[in-house]
């Protein structure tokens, strides 16, 4: 028989969102709720938000709206909007659509209950404060059984000046290498693979936590912690994301090549291979130091694999500049690149600057991007013709049941013929015949 309390969640944006949304979700199993994949079936509808980008926050309202008027032929509906665009617009989202019952900030994803309690007594709820984020002690429901995502920091206390992050996720606030190891040791007792730490700025971890070393180093950093959840039992990889250029250490470099379970694979956003508007973005390098970092990790690490994040057409951003980027991709050659166009963002600095640049300049500067990165993405995936790769088997190929796929240490999706129960969570050594821009195909040996 169907449950009465049927939930649905829809999650937009980054691994952040999404982690938050297995817990939010293993909170309401918790609770007595059961999933369901169609939104119009369930009863409590949590829309989990993002607003890095104007065309993310637009999507939000539009599903939004289609509950919103379901709702009134069905007033038993519990419309929650949880995530970003949450706490960006707070009471203004109320005022918007008047059929939410709750509004709540990334902070407040823990306290999902609570909340819903004060929803169930009559109140329409928005939870935006500040808070300190308190421990879950829910299990997460998690979509996958073989990979796992660990917040390790929450927030950010950057001020780039394109990026809504610090205004919607707060300030910075770790949690403690004991809670952090507790629940890896715990998905590791249930047969989970792979783990990534996550962190907006994740070698920012620790920084907020009492404790420094006798030479004056801080006590936990990101690089302690590795070496603190390394040998927890059943995992065999761990990736970590995302690295800042300004906070990212040799002794990291080290750690990742000297710790075996730590993947080959560094995402280091550089946004922009011009340094006037890397000044301008407060990023708070050159492109010679990414530059630098980059030779360094090749250095003790040749083949390891380097992603990143750029923007092109921030405000200002002349043709020169731009060129600029392309020069560092070139040269650099990304194993992959998310790219973006600049999208002004409420409350941040650069939204009210003069030198807007067109959607047309932007998007050809985003077309004329994208081309090298595949190119370069391509190049890079060469190396790996005729090699012999470990692959953790996450899933069926969608497109070909009678393969499988998973992903390499350096973060290459790899597909090869298996059977996918069989192989299932395995570490398989699959030697590559072809390979693609981002991906591989390989046979099992
Ligand atoms: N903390 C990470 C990434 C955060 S957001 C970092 O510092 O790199 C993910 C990516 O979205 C960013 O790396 C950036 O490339 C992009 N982004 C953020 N704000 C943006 C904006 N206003 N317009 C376009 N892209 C943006
Ligand atoms: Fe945004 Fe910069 Fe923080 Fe990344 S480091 S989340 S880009 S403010
Ligand atoms: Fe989006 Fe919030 Fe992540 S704005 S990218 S979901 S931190």
């Amino acid at each position: 028989m169907k449950s009465p309390h049927r939930y649905h969640i829809t999650t937009f944006g980054c691994q952040m969102n999404k982690a938050d949304s297995e817990r939010m979700a293993g909170i309401l199993e918790n609770m007595g709720f059961e999933y369901s994949d169609d939104p119009n079936d369930a009863n409590l509808v949590l829309y989990n938000t993002c607003t890095i980008r104007d065309n993310a926050e637009q999507k939000v309202y539009s599903y939004l709206g289609r509950q919103a008027k379901r709702k009134h032929q069905q007033p038993d509906l519990t419309l929650v909007v949880a995530g970003c665009v949450a706490q960006q617009e707070g009471e203004t989202l109320l005022r918007r659509v008047p059929e939410l019952d709750l509004v709540m900030g990334p902070q407040h994803a823990n306290r999902l209950r609570d909340l819903l309690e004060q929803v169930f007594d009559g109140n329409q709820v928005v939870a935006t404060e500040p808070i300190q984020i308190v421990e879950d002690i829910t299990k997460p429901r998690r979509d996958s059984g073989i990979t796992a995502w660990v917040n390790v920091i929450y927030g950010c206390n950057e001020r780039c000046t394109y990026c809504v992050v610090p205004n919607v996720r707060g300030t910075e606030q770790s949690r403690t290498p004991e809670a952090i190891r507790a629940e890896m040791e715990e998905l590791g007792r249930q047969g989970y693979q792979e783990i990534t730490l996550l962190g907006q700025n994740i070698d920012a971890y620790g920084r907020d936590l009492p404790g420094v070393t006798e030479s004056g180093r801080h006590q936990h950093t990101l690089t302690d912690l590795l070496y603190y959840v390394h040998d927890v039992p059943g995992i065999k990889r761990i990736r970590f994301a995302t690295s800042h250029p300004r906070y990212f250490t040799e002794r990291l470099i080290r750690a990742c090549n000297e710790l075996p379970k730590v993947c080959e694979h560094f995402h280091i956003p550089f946004q922009s291979g011009d340094n006037d508007t890397l000044k301008a973005m407060a990023r708070g390098y050159t492109q010679q130091k990414y530059r630098r970092i980059i030779d360094k990790i090749r250095e003790y690490m040749p083949d390891a694999s380097i992603s990143a994040d750029a923007i092109v057409g921030f405000p200002g951003e002349t043709e020169a500049q731009f060129e600029n980027t392309l020069k560092l991709v070139e040269d650099i050659g990304f194993d992959q690149l998310n790219t973006a166009a600049y999208s002004p963002r409420p409350g941040t600095p650069a939204a009210q600057w003069d030198e807007q640049l067109t959607e047309e300049v932007k998007s050809d500067r985003l077309q004329r991007l994208n081309r090298l990165v595949a190119v370069k993405a391509a190049e890079r995936s060469q190396r790996y013709l005729g090699r012999i790769e470990e692959v953790l088997v996450e899933d069926q190929n969608p497109k070909d049941t009678t393969q499988v796929m998973g992903r390499t240490s350096g973060n290459r999706l790899t597909f090869f013929t298996g059977e996918f129960q069989e192989l299932k969570g395995q570490l398989v050594k699959v030697k590559i015949t072809q390979t693609r821009a981002f991906s591989l195909t390989g046979e099992a040996m």
